[in-house]
């Protein structure tokens, strides 16, 4: 009896375990395609999707963060917390275990303003602000990592940009009187999954990102560079002088 008793407790406790277990399991499987949902519901809310870029669900999360302040999908921040280069890193929130190929690839990671010189007339549309290719994945797993906002993570890793910059990061100054600008970081995967470097092309010119056309950007590079684009973030910024 008291064998069946304690047999039946050990049971017990070995299901409790196994559905503690499960549960943990469903979260993070759950959590990760519900971030990124709600990444693609900001974009469009915002107009990035379909002004800046297609239609597109994300697969990874962007960390953006400064000294001061980091990207949060949409808040705002003064333009003086965002002049040096931000700490950026990519985390793989759907399949955190899986397809390696992933954590081998390097990603590229822009940054472009199409709001310039303001939203209500963006003639030199897109401001190109910053190019740094050779972005790897966090090698952090993801169970490990407290999912802030919407999975942006508090702690920045990697990475410097540099010498690899195919254009160096020039800090948002909007113009005063201008309102408030976006600025939209988009990561990019190469569309057939190379892990061989890439030969990125450099914009002939910052404005309309060399394309000389009125709302040329982002998209267009990244088509002529064969890049698909696969995470965002973006913040919101003006002059105080309004
Ligand atoms: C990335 O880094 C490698 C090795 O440091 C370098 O050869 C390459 O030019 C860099 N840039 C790109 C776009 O891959
Ligand atoms: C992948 O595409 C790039 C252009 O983005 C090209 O240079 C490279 O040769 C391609 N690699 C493979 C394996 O198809």
């Amino acid at each position: 009896m008291l064998f069946q008793a304690s047999a039946a407790l050990a049971c017990l406790l070995q299901l409790c375990a196994t559905a503690a277990a499960l549960t943990e399991q469903q979260t993070l499987s759950l959590d990760g395609p519900k971030n990124v949902q709600v990444v693609r519901e900001k974009l469009h809310k915002a107009e990035i999707i379909p002004t800046v870029i297609d239609d597109f669900l994300p697969s990874l999360t962007l960390s953006v963060i400064w000294s001061k302040d980091k990207a949060k999908l949409g808040n705002t921040i003064k333009p003086k917390s965002v002049q040096e280069q931000p700490a950026i890193s990519l985390h793989d929130v759907t399949s955190p275990h899986g397809e390696t190929t992933k954590h081998i690839m390097s990603y590229v990671v822009t940054l472009t303003d199409p709001d310039a010189p303001s939203r209500d007339n963006p003639e030199w549309s897109e401001m190109c602000h910053w190019i740094t290719p050779n972005v790897t994945l966090s090698q952090e797993t993801f169970s490990i990592l407290p999912l802030l906002e919407f999975g942006v993570i508090e702690q920045a890793t990697s990475t410097d940009g540099g010498p690899d910059d195919v254009m160096e990061y020039k800090p948002p100054g909007p113009p005063s009187k201008t309102g408030k600008h976006r600025y939209v970081f988009l990561a990019f995967a190469p569309k057939n999954g190379t892990t061989e470097a890439l030969h990125l092309s450099k914009p002939k010119d910052r404005q309309h990102w060399g394309t000389g056309k009125e709302g040329g950007g982002v998209r267009e590079w990244a088509e002529e560079n064969e890049l698909v684009p696969v995470a965002a973030n973006f913040i919101y910024s003006e002059n105080k002088k309004q």
